[in-house]
């Protein structure tokens, strides 16, 4: 009788939805299984990735053909030696919503059975995780400390680091040594571990260059990587000085109408509405800015944000 009361008490004062939703996020917490860092949970057979991931990023990762094959390309081959010399460092370019981010969870979806959620998953923004540059070695010290924690308890760990091209240069000194060619690091190996960087960053040349070979005819699926490769590299290394630890760099091609009728027909059925290709078309004119004036070709910022712009809308 006591314990109804103060049920009754307690679901009347916190808002009963928040309450059993709480109490039932806890009850989930406490009655999952835990993850450890085996093949059960961290998918190791670099078959088995290659394809989800290549399925994956060919549904979901509109209009980047390069990105694609790199990443693939990239992730199994890395998986399939046993032996690597350095851990796996990849650094993705290009301008706001082109799907970098996406890119990135795809990858750890097809790794990791709890996604985003793993544990063996640390993600970081530079500007939400270390704003003040006056803590600068504070954040150097504390992120050492992570990595090498995180590797130690699991090898096969994985780094996301945001909004690269705003991190302090510091910041970026202090974590290169674990993204080296080092056999170990005062005792710990962090060959089989996974960095992935997203920067902004040479953007503007990959949109140059992208723009260069349309209006010399050529269509967008035949630029290759060689083609904005050194431009790329140059502009970056200018940038951040980190190129020699980056294995692959790999730059995001702007995305022009057709892949925003894409995306935004996936939103519509995720908001639970008919995907129609008509209205998306009609869409994808009025909520996303193109350039350059006179031709229209490219759009500013690709698929970012287009689930509000379209509720906003309509
Ligand atoms: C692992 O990284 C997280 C940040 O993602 C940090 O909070 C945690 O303390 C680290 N663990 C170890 C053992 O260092």
């Amino acid at each position: 009788m006591q314990l109804a009361l103060l049920l009754l008490l307690l679901v009347g004062t916190c808002r009963a939805n928040d309450f059993f939703g709480d109490l039932k996020d806890w009850f989930d917490k406490i009655t999952a299984p835990k993850e450890y860092c085996n093949r059960e949970w961290i998918t190791l057979d670099s078959k088995g990735v290659g394809k989800g991931l290549e399925a994956d990023l060919g549904r979901n990762l509109f209009g980047q053909h390069i990105a694609s094959e790199v990443i693939v390309n990239a992730v199994t081959g890395f998986m399939n030696n046993d032996n690597p010399k350095k851990p796996l460092v990849l650094s993705f370019h290009g301008t706001a919503g082109t799907g970098k981010t996406l890119a990135s969870q795809l990858i750890v979806k097809n790794l990791y059975k709890k996604g985003m959620d793993s544990h063996f998953v640390h993600f970081f923004n530079s500007v939400i995780n270390f704003p003040h540059a006056s803590q600068v070695e504070t954040y150097k010290s504390q992120l050492q400390l992570w990595i090498r924690g995180n590797v130690t308890n699991c090898a096969h760990s994985m780094f996301i680091f945001d909004e690269m091209d705003k991190m302090h240069p510091g910041i970026i000194d202090s974590i290169k040594p674990f993204m080296d060619y080092q056999y170990k690091l005062d005792g710990v190996s962090y060959q089989k571990a996974i960095f992935i960087f997203l920067s902004n960053a040479g953007g503007k040349i990959i949109t140059q260059t992208t723009l260069v070979s349309w209006k010399a005819g050529k269509k967008r699926e035949e630029l290759k990587l060689e083609d904005v490769e050194t431009a790329l590299s140059s502009s970056v290394f200018n940038y951040h000085g980190e190129s020699y630890v980056v294995d692959f760099f790999i730059p995001f091609l702007p995305l022009e109408r057709q892949h925003i009728v894409q995306c935004i027909m996936v939103e519509m059925v995720a908001m639970g509405l008919q995907s129609e290709h008509n209205k998306a078309c009609e869409m994808a004119d009025k909520i996303v800015i193109y350039i350059p004036d006179d031709e229209r070709r490219i759009s500013v910022s690709g698929c970012k944000r287009i689930a509000s712009r379209l509720k906003n809308f309509m």
